[in-house]
């Protein structure tokens, strides 16, 4: 598959010997990535069962292009089988560009029984927002994939049946959404659009549920979850803080950061989550 993201697979040795660490590594990834004991048991998640849906999950990052790394999705999934059945809510992707995260998702949420919402323009990037950092009039649209196409990638992907599509902006479209979350999965790129999804989310997110960001490695864009006043004035709380914010949650790769990364390695690989009791709060002044 082609597209205006895809980068030129490199061909020299140190590349070559850096796809045959990963392969050979790959079965070692998803056992220990996916070896939580806190998995529910009702989710019967033998070695074997957690072994194929790494193996297939891997196996969608190579079939649909996707930003994300396949140990990010493996990381979410172990938080979602981790959750008890009871455990109220569904799971939320913001920013789904051709699929390949919904796929997964999906396939997760067959799994845990969960539903998928999938929100996205389907138009790509929205116009800047004056005062957005990451938002620029040259990234109008981009990013946009036919809404047609991305379901079905997640029909011969995934599980299709779990997921609702919700297309249009998320200032239109995240006001409406009602159903509780266990779960939101937010890639979204620009500020304004992350300001958008945690205001008309965060109020439906379950008190121990996630919020999972891909863009971990923007110190500024992580600043969001330990901001005094965005908490205060939108929730009248305390910033929940962000656990991997920077470097990303532990998912066993190279990287030292902060962008770009060794283009042997293909940098960040990682995700970065809140849950809604966390803290990110400072609080200690003894002067006081
Ligand atoms: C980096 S892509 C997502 C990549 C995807 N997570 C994957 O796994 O390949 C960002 C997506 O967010 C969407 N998006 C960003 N801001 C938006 C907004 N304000 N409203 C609707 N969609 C938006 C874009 O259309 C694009 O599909």
């Amino acid at each position: 598959m082609t597209g205006p993201m895809e980068r030129e697979e490199r061909k020299d040795f140190p590349a070559r010997l850096y796809r045959l660490y990963e392969r050979i590594t790959l079965p070692f990834t998803i056992y220990f990535l996916l070896a939580s004991d806190r998995i529910h048991d009702d989710y019967a998640m033998t070695t074997w069962r957690k072994m194929r849906l790494g193996y297939r999950m891997y196996r969608n990052t190579k079939k649909i292009w996707t930003g994300i790394s396949y140990r990010a999705h493996l990381a979410m999934a172990v938080k979602l089988l981790e959750l008890p059945p009871n455990f109220r809510g569904d799971v939320v992707e913001c920013g789904c560009y051709r699929g390949g995260t919904t796929a997964n998702l999906s396939l997760v949420c067959g799994i845990v029984d969960r539903h998928l919402y999938v929100y996205d323009s389907f138009e790509g990037l929205p116009d800047a927002v004056e005062g957005d950092e990451y938002a620029s009039a040259m990234g109008n649209r981009f990013l946009a994939a036919d809404i047609d196409q991305v379901k079905q990638h997640v029909a011969e992907h995934g599980d299709i049946g779990r997921c609702t599509f919700v297309k249009g902006w998320f200032k239109d479209t995240l006001p409406q959404h009602e159903s509780p979350i266990a779960m939101a999965f937010l890639d979204v790129d620009y500020q304004s659009s992350l300001n958008d999804c945690i205001i008309n989310l965060w109020p439906h997110l379950h008190d121990r549920g996630y919020v999972f960001i891909d863009e971990y490695v923007l110190s500024d864009f992580c600043a969001l979850f330990y901001s005094e006043r965005f908490w205060l004035e939108q929730f009248d709380r305390t910033p929940p803080g962000l656990f991997g914010g920077g470097s990303g949650v532990q998912v066993g790769h190279y990287w030292l950061g902060p962008f770009g990364g060794s283009s042997i390695t293909g940098g960040s690989k990682s995700i970065a989550y809140t849950r809604k009791h966390f803290s990110g709060h400072w609080n200690f002044f003894p002067e006081d």
